[in-house]
């Protein structure tokens, strides 16, 4: 099945709650997600039951890995008891799927074993700095880094591995922060990807002037802990990787890899295979998608497989999203807000 682009479809984010216990300023800025914040009701939720169906459904249609996001996916309750049903399918050529989950890491010292047990195969970290004032001030919840650094080794002695730690630098907030987390990870198995800050969303006041280049951040870090580019391991794949050097300048295995993610300064659209479930049931072909296709409806009105995987065949077929291309040419366009959909309900 392929998009009008001629893309093939292959991931699908599920996202199971559109809460957050953080308040990073770029996702979820707390004036704007207060307590009064008309957050889903339980009722509007898919049911595990519900995702399950739908998650089959695509994977019938091509998809090989399943990502759960949120908000914070871990705020769910019994996470594990959807991660059991979901490690159950089989892909169309009958392999398990890569399943995953993004993660703040504020649970995940009491969840790692359970979510590994019940199948969860490997796990996203979000950290955007180690040192504590700069963590707190980002989560802008006070928490400590140091809960987050002990989850992330609860994740790790758990083998759900390898473990990617993703970083969103934001200039004149964290940038600083770039060389430490390097240093840190740097030889530790575990993959750090760079972020550029993103204008998804329409509340975290997002600017040009904030975005770190990743070719920026490549830099950095190569001037200090030399890298050599390493070629894509997927298509379609959303960072680009590159390993720390040998002294003969060859990629040194035992010291692993990071990604640059730069969906601002070089977009990757071109081979895009994500779609996005929010958390009510609505189907998103983009990030930036301003308008999702709703699925629950069809769910509760009793709908046969049959017609949910026409839906989604036709969907999908009519789909022609590629907005991190065309974002040079809206900015400079007319002013006009354009709404679009919040990352902590459509998922990362
Ligand atoms: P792996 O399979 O673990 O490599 O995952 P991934 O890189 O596909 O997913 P992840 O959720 O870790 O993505 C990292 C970040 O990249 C997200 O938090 C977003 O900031 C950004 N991102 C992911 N998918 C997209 C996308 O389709 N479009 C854009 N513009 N950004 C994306
Ligand atoms: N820009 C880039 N990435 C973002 N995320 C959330 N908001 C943004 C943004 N504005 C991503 C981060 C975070 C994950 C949960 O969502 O990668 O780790
Ligand atoms: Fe929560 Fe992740 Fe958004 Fe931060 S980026 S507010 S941790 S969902
Ligand atoms: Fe895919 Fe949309 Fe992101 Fe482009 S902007 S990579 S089409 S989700």
């Amino acid at each position: 099945m392929y998009d009008l682009r001629g893309r093939p479809l292959r991931d699908l984010r599920i996202s199971v709650t559109d809460r957050c216990n953080f308040r990073c300023n770029y996702c979820m800025p707390k004036e704007v997600f207060t307590k009064d914040y008309p957050y889903l009701p339980h009722s509007a939720l898919l049911s595990f039951e519900e995702i399950t169906r739908i998650a089959k459904i695509f994977v019938a249609h091509g998809v090989q890995k399943i990502r759960l996001t949120g908000g914070e996916p871990l705020l769910r309750k019994d996470i594990e008891r959807l991660i059991e049903q979901l490690a159950a399918l089989r892909t169309t050529d009958g392999q398990a799927l890569d399943l995953t989950l993004t993660t703040n890491g504020s649970l995940l010292a009491r969840k790692a074993s359970a979510l590994k047990a019940a199948g969860l195969q490997r796990v996203t970290v979000s950290l955007d700095g180690l040192d504590d004032a700069v963590f707190r001030r980002m989560n802008d919840v006070d928490f400590p880094v140091a809960d987050v650094l002990e989850g992330i080794e609860a994740a790790s002695a758990a083998g759900l591995g390898p473990i990617k730690i993703n970083m969103v630098v934001k200039r004149g907030t964290n940038e600083q922060e770039i060389l430490p987390m390097a240093r840190r990870f740097k030889g530790s198995g575990m993959v750090l990807r760079f972020i550029e800050y993103m204008d998804v969303g329409a509340t975290n006041g997002w600017r040009m002037t904030e975005v770190v280049p990743s070719e920026e951040v490549v830099k950095l870090i190569h001037a200090e802990l030399p890298l050599v580019p390493l070629e894509p391991s997927n298509p379609g794949e959303t960072a680009q990787r590159w390993g720390y050097a040998d002294a003969l300048g060859q990629h040194d295995l035992a010291m692993g890899e990071i990604g640059v993610i730069s969906s601002v300064t070089k977009a990757f659209c071109g081979d895009c295979n994500r779609a996005r479930l929010s958390t009510e049931g609505q189907l998103y072909t983009c990030l930036f998608a301003s308008q999702g296709h709703d699925l629950r409806s069809l769910i509760r009105a009793q709908a046969p497989d049959a017609d949910l995987s026409s839906a989604i065949t036709r969907i999908w077929q009519g789909r022609g999203d590629h907005y991190s291309e065309l974002r040079s040419a809206l900015a400079a366009d007319t002013g006009i807000p354009i709404r679009r959909v919040e990352m902590s309900y459509i998922g990362g």
